[in-house]
């Protein structure tokens, strides 16, 4: 995904466009240049040309070009792939598109089977084919990036499968947990992700070429073939369809919005845990800089810019969806801007995940405050309230003399677990049948390591269920 190339510039010395024959002047500079899209779409030249060799192939085969075409074809676009490659290659602005650039060039090298190239052909079947395949590239690396970042988030979330932080609800203390737990959380959320991603590749691995400028084409050409060449799985059943909708690349883009959006959330949360305020963990420096006035400060910059590139792909998602939304059957130029939001978005996906499957491991986890934590919000009251429904009180009672004994803390400034057996009892006088239902035993259930391990079913917290999901999602990864 490298541009090996400095913009291309207009050049009256050019000779004429591949399409200028039917027009009386020639457009100025300002139209070419806006028109253009060399300058973005030459990132998919190694699609093009592979295309290209994969639709000659055919036409040879096919009887439609001759052998020595084909062979000047594959010779050409051998050393085109080359220049561009090593940045020699000369791209000009004047050749519109990165499908014009090349095959003008390949017939500067070879003569008339440059020219035969775009036989029962199109730019509009030839362009969604380069970007499908560009897109079926991305897809296999963002999913790739995907298990990297699950790996590393696994070995975390083992570390502590058992540590106990906090859990919240409207960001107040609610009930303990696990940092295992909550880490596992965002491992369900991406393994979504992975499988939108893998089945947005299905419809992506579909052949467009054969449809040529929307209609089909007159020779005797043979699909099948060029998609088995090109490694997809079958070819566009209608050339119309083929040639004008990017619905392919709107659901890439709203899986990567999806994605983003959650590391959003783990961004956020990380950014959080990091202030002094909160202190569960640190980032290692590397993510991190300082700040040009304050010398105390470390500021969390990595996760805060993936929050904030959020926004780019959730825009990049509207853009493509209103670009579609008009476009009458078949091809209209519109389309020609679908690839700078496609592209942008895949670069920030994976860019995101690489420095994310990084950045993971280098979390130092604070347990000591996450528990410090758990002793100031009273986390175990439900289960306070869960014992006493245990032992026959009707929940709403239960609730009732739990709040009691919560205001009751407050007052003493303590915790529940603090309270001996009589306080807690008297605590809760006030709600028929509570008291008595309290026993020595209670003591056990208020610690949070009880909290935690009675939460012991499939989903739940406790640190064997959270051990069981690591390896139930760590067999899933082979
Ligand atoms: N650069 C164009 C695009 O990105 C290629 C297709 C142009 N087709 C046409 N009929 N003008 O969509």
């Amino acid at each position: 995904m490298t541009d090996h190339t400095p913009s291309p510039t207009p050049d009256s010395n050019q000779p004429a466009k591949a399409w200028s024959g039917r027009f009386s002047e020639p457009v100025s500079d300002l139209v070419k240049r806006y028109t253009a899209s060399v300058f973005f779409d030459q990132r998919m030249a190694t699609q093009d040309i592979r295309g290209s060799l994969a639709h000659a192939k055919m036409l040879a085969r096919q009887g439609i070009i001759g052998a020595n075409d084909l062979a000047d074809i594959e010779r050409g676009m051998h050393q085109i792939a080359g220049e561009i490659e090593s940045g020699e290659f000369a791209w000009n602005l004047d050749d519109e598109d990165v499908h014009l650039n090349i095959e003008k060039r390949l017939t500067a090298l070879v003569g008339d089977a440059g020219k035969r190239l775009h036989t029962g052909r199109s730019r509009n079947d030839q362009v969604a084919t380069d970007i499908r395949l560009w897109l079926r590239d991305a897809i296999d690396q963002t999913l790739h990036l995907i298990a990297t970042f699950q790996r590393n988030l696994l070995d975390i979330a083992e570390q502590h499968a058992a540590t106990p932080m906090p859990g919240f609800t409207h960001l107040q203390v609610a009930q303990p947990v696990t940092f295992g737990h909550h880490l596992m959380a965002y491992y369900e959320m991406s393994r979504r992700d992975a499988e939108r991603f893998a089945d947005c590749r299905k419809r992506v691995n579909r052949l467009p070429l054969g449809s040529a400028a929307l209609a089909g084409t007159s020779y005797p050409i043979d699909r099948e073939f060029v998609a088995a060449e090109l490694g997809f799985d079958e070819v566009c059943y209608n050339s119309l369809d083929a040639v004008s909708d990017r619905d392919f690349a709107i659901e890439f883009c709203a899986a990567a919005a999806l994605l983003m959006t959650h590391l959003s959330r783990l961004s956020e949360e990380l950014i959080l845990w990091m202030s002094p305020r909160v202190g569960f963990i640190d980032l290692a420096d590397r993510f991190c800089t300082g700040s040009s006035i304050m010398p105390q400060k470390k500021n969390p910059d990595v996760p805060e810019l993936v929050r904030g590139k959020t926004g780019r792909t959730n825009g990049n998602l509207i853009a493509l969806l209103t670009l579609m939304k008009g476009q009458p059957l078949a091809y209209n130029k519109d389309n020609q801007e679908d690839k700078e939001p496609l592209f942008d978005t895949a670069d920030t996906v994976i860019d995101t995940l690489r420095i994310y499957a990084d950045m993971i491991t280098g979390i130092k986890v604070k347990a000591d405050n996450m528990r410090g934590a758990l002793s100031q919000g009273y986390a175990t009251a439900t289960d306070l309230a869960d014992y006493l429904v245990k032992q026959g009180l009707p929940f709403r009672d239960a609730h009732e003399a739990v709040a009691l004994a919560v205001r009751a803390a407050e007052v003493r400034g303590c915790d529940l677990p603090q309270f001996t057996l009589d306080e807690l009892r008297a605590a809760m006088a006030d709600v028929p049948g509570a008291a008595e239902r309290v026993e020595a035993g209670i003591s056990a259930v208020l610690t949070v390591e009880g909290s935690l391990a009675s939460r012991n079913h499939v989903g739940g917290t406790a640190p064997d269920q959270v051990r069981a999901a690591i390896a139930r999602a760590r067999e899933a990864l082979g």
